[in-house]
């Protein structure tokens, strides 16, 4: 896949006062065309200071950006409109105009850019509202809808010009869970069915375990570690991506050897993906070697539509190594813990 979006060497200080103030440090990311990229990292990481680089809302100190092959920092005056266009955004707080309806807050894009008719435009506003499932919403102002009914409006309303990239900044943070979980639905169906890349940044390691294929951890201004999502997610190799990744799970691997201290033989950190997390794997292998074990703590679930398993088990008996060796061999990861 080719690259649509990329920092290169990307350096952003404030000035504030007299004083250079750092927010972001020697960035260089790649985002490709189609995929959906997130960036996480805890308020003050330097999340929208990086976004709005890329909509042109603030320049780098140092460093370039490049969309769709042009180099951000050598635009003219009307190549930066025209660009500015191709860039569609959204919001925590959504930004709709609260004295227009759906309809017209949708609309609104498409009149400032001059170039459709009226009945182009209305034509254009009702597939978008029926996209997003608001089809019968039009005449409401944003006062009378729901959070994620106004997000939706401002995902119709970034969509409207057909831009090349979608820019999401905590889109769903002043959502309730389910809520959330249908925006991200909708957004996922926009990356699927439109092809369009999406970049979201987020402090929630849950949306980007739903949607995302690649992330990067951001901390202090700095991308502490970047890579596809499953790996990341699995595997954090950074402490920043540790604590995001454990957040939300019962056992840190740091502490689980102390947490089952009390626990009897080798403790083994099992990690299947894809397929192999329904195979009977630990059935089979105690079937064919002289083992016992039993499970300490786990998680099955999905990163974006992939399943994956990771087991912590205590494993007895004459035949360890060889068992190690088997689920070795079915490319399951194995981590001996004790
Ligand atoms: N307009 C600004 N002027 C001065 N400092 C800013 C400005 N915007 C952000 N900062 C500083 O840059 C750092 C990163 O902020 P920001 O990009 O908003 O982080 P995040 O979105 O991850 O919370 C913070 O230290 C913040 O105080
Ligand atoms: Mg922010």
């Amino acid at each position: 896949m080719s690259s649509l979006l990329a920092f290169h060497n990307v350096s952003k200080s404030y000035r504030v006062n007299d004083a250079l103030v750092p927010a972001l440090h020697d960035i260089n990311l790649s985002v490709s065309q189609g995929e959906i990229y997130g960036v996480i990292g805890h308020s003050g990481a330097g999340k929208s200071t990086l976004i709005r680089l890329i909509n042109l809302l603030e320049r780098p100190t140092s460093g370039s950006i490049w969309v769709d092959g042009q180099n951000l920092m050598e635009l003219n005056d009307q190549a930066l409109r025209d660009m500015r266009r191709k860039i569609g955004m959204i919001f925590q707080h959504f930004n709709l105009l609260s004295s227009k309806t759906v309809a017209q807050n949708i609309a609104f894009p498409l009149e400032i850019a001059k170039c459709y008719t009226a009945d182009e435009i209305k034509r254009r506003v009702g597939a978008l509202m029926d996209r997003v499932g608001l089809g019968d919403q039009a005449h409401k102002y944003p006062a009378q809808l729901s959070g994620g009914q106004k997000q939706r409006v401002g995902i119709a309303r970034a969509l409207a010009n057909e831009p090349r990239v979608l820019l999401c900044d905590e889109a769903t943070s002043a959502l309730d869970p389910q809520t959330t979980q249908s925006v991200l639905r909708l957004l996922n169906e926009i990356n699927v069915d439109l092809k369009l890349t999406i970049v979201l940044i987020t402090h929630e390691m849950n949306v980007i375990r739903s949607l995302c294929d690649h992330v990067a951890v951001l901390d202090g201004g700095r991308v502490m570690e970047e890579g596809k999502v499953s790996d990341v997610f699995l595997h954090p190799q950074h402490e920043t991506s540790r604590r995001f990744v454990y957040e939300s799970e019962a056992w840190d691997e740091s502490t689980i050897a102390a947490a089952f201290a009390h626990v009897k033989g080798k403790l083994v950190r099992l990690t299947f993906r894809g397929d192999k997390t329904y195979e009977p794997v630990l059935s089979s292998a105690m079937r064919e070697h002289d083992i016992e074990f039993y499970i300490v703590s786990g998680r099955i679930d999905k990163i974006k539509n992939v399943p994956y398993g990771q087991l912590v088990i205590s494993l007895n008996g004459k035949q360890i190594d060889e068992a190690l060796a088997y689920f070795r061999a079915r490319e399951i990861r194995v981590e001996e813990m004790r």
